[in-house]
């Protein structure tokens, strides 16, 4: 069908709030992830405070990134937190053994990752090592970084420059322990991960109530069930001694193992095959969630997505290890789709962090030198910003289908959702990378005065942002035409609208 699409917005029944950690970043010790994307240290000619990036703070600033999950990644499993700590010239340098065999400064420890995090305004998400590493280290850890300055731990914590104790928001126990963190079963994990859970302890005074560190477990990988099941049994059955707030998940877009689908250059029936897969998404929360549900029927542990995105064949040319693609239109409408989908799971999924946040995969910023470029990633997030703490709205429409070879795609996805001052936005994505399409947009009950937001289109779905050329595709301003209770958006072809439904 080519008709216009209409979109029933029915505000009377708001649904869940959408947390806003459901933009939640990821920056693992990877590539130049960190070196050079982030940390350029206090001596370089590159604008820094601290060591760390001026123009790539103020880029993160603006997407108000709400946690950041550090040191990784499979780099997590084998980080030594004492490596990084105390004066750079006497600090351990190491191999990243899992990313390209890298020199690791360990110059980026505890305080300049915390640091950063201030600097952005964001939370820490600190991920422990479970794999290679022990309880006791972990917990010295986490007591290093929240411990009374009274004390020999806050002591040297002081001595290192920072006297109050940190705020750690988030702890994960360990990454992909069934994978790059141990090879582990769900049992031996689970054995495992208790004690962390028990004796990693948070000692900041401030972090009660609804400012205490939330544990997150390393949970499923893709549509394996079966750490959803051993974590969420465990936990149902847990005693007074240990608890857990989070269970992960990991899943990435990929074109199956390596990786293979090219980040420049491609045609429309790779796009179509991609976006294909990264709607599977939606099953994927829906299986993980039903077992959950059968444990925790009320939703208190959320499913924690986090690690997420587009990971694409390595840019030709570049360390494949470090993980290095290009970020096109396809993958602001890929972002687009997942952050859709984890809102209308947002009773479950309440927090995600996009891999990764700079220069690594599906990242937001690209950096060279002394060069940045923002990606329509990037701008996919800024558009979103009014859906951090929302309350999602419910939308009926019929999208209609459209064919790119022998793949069959929704014409347009949807989402709606009433803003922390009220105001109602409409998010909609046009999937088809050649046709248009017409919006009619329907609020029962509602007088629509006008609907005025932007809109993220390119020329083609390959289109990309270059240091040469960094805004081909970018956000532009975009109105629809209020009519009584309704409004028509005409979109363009691969495009995303966020627009604010005024009455
Ligand atoms: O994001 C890159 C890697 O992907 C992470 O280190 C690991 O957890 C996952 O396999």
């Amino acid at each position: 069908a080519s008709g216009p699409v209409e979109v029933v917005v029915d505000t009377a029944k708001p649904g869940s709030k959408i947390d806003r950690n459901i933009f939640g970043q990821f920056a693992e010790h990877l590539g130049t992830g960190i070196y050079g994307g982030v940390w350029v240290g206090k001596d370089s000619t590159i604008p820094n405070v601290r060591g760390i990036r001026k123009d790539v703070v103020a880029a993160l600033r603006a997407i108000r990134v709400p946690n950041v999950r550090w040191p990784g990644g499979c780099f997590a499993d084998e980080y030594h937190w004492r490596h990084g700590i105390g004066p750079a010239k006497d600090r351990r340098v190491t191999i990243n053994s899992n990313w390209g065999g890298s020199t690791e400064p360990n110059t980026f420890g505890t305080h300049e990752f915390m640091d950063f995090v201030d600097q952005i305004g964001s939370e820490a998400y600190i991920s422990v090592n479970v794999g290679s590493g022990t309880v006791a280290e972990a917990a010295e850890w986490v007591e290093y970084m929240t411990a009374d300055p009274a004390t020999t731990a806050g002591k040297e914590r002081a001595a290192n420059g920072r006297k109050a104790p940190y705020k750690i928001k988030y702890l994960g126990l360990g990454n992909e322990s069934w994978g790059c963190g141990g090879s582990m079963t769900p049992d031996y994990y689970v054995d495992l991960m208790k004690p962390f859970a028990r004796f990693v302890r948070n000692y900041n005074p401030a972090q009660t109530g609804d400012q205490a560190m939330q544990r997150i477990a390393v949970g499923p990988n893709d549509a394996d069930t079966g750490y959803t099941e051993g974590v969420m049994k465990a936990w149902k059955g847990h005693d007074w001694a240990w608890n857990i707030e989070g269970l992960s998940l990991h899943h990435y877009t990929t074109g199956g193992w390596p990786p293979s689908y090219p980040s420049v250059n491609f045609d429309e029936g790779a796009y179509a095959r991609l976006v294909k897969e990264t709607l599977a998404m939606d099953d994927l929360i829906a299986k993980h969630g039903a077992i959950m549900d059968r444990y925790d029927p009320e939703k208190k542990v959320p499913l924690v997505i986090d690690e997420w995105g587009l990971w694409l064949a390595p840019t030709p040319g570049t360390n494949p290890g470090f993980l290095q693609q290009q970020n096109s239109m396809r993958d602001a409408i890929a972002a687009s789709l997942n952050l859709n989908i984890f809102a209308r799971h947002a009773d479950r999924v309440r927090m995600t962090n996009i891999a990764q946040m700079v220069n690594v995969l599906q990242a937001m910023i690209l950096t060279d030198t002394d060069k940045m470029v923002l990606t329509p990633t990037y701008h996919i997030f800024r558009m979103y910003l009014p859906f951090q703490d929302a309350t999602f709205v419910p939308v009926r429409f019929n999208a209609g289908t459209f064919k790119q070879g022998d793949i069959e795609l929704p014409r347009v996805d949807a989402v709606a959702v009433r803003d922390t001052a009220g105001k109602l936005w409409l998010a909609v994505t046009n999937l088809d990378p050649a046709r248009p399409v017409r919006i009619s947009g329907r609020f029962p009950g509602m007088t629509v005065r006008a609907a005025r937001g932007e809109v993220l289109t390119a020329p083609r779905v390959n289109s990309v942002n270059s240091f040469d050329a960094p805004e081909v595709v970018v956000p532009k301003p975009f109105a629809g035409k209020a009519e009584r209770d309704g409004v028509t958006l005409e979109l363009p072809s691969k495009s995303v609208a966020v627009v604010q439904i005024e009455s």
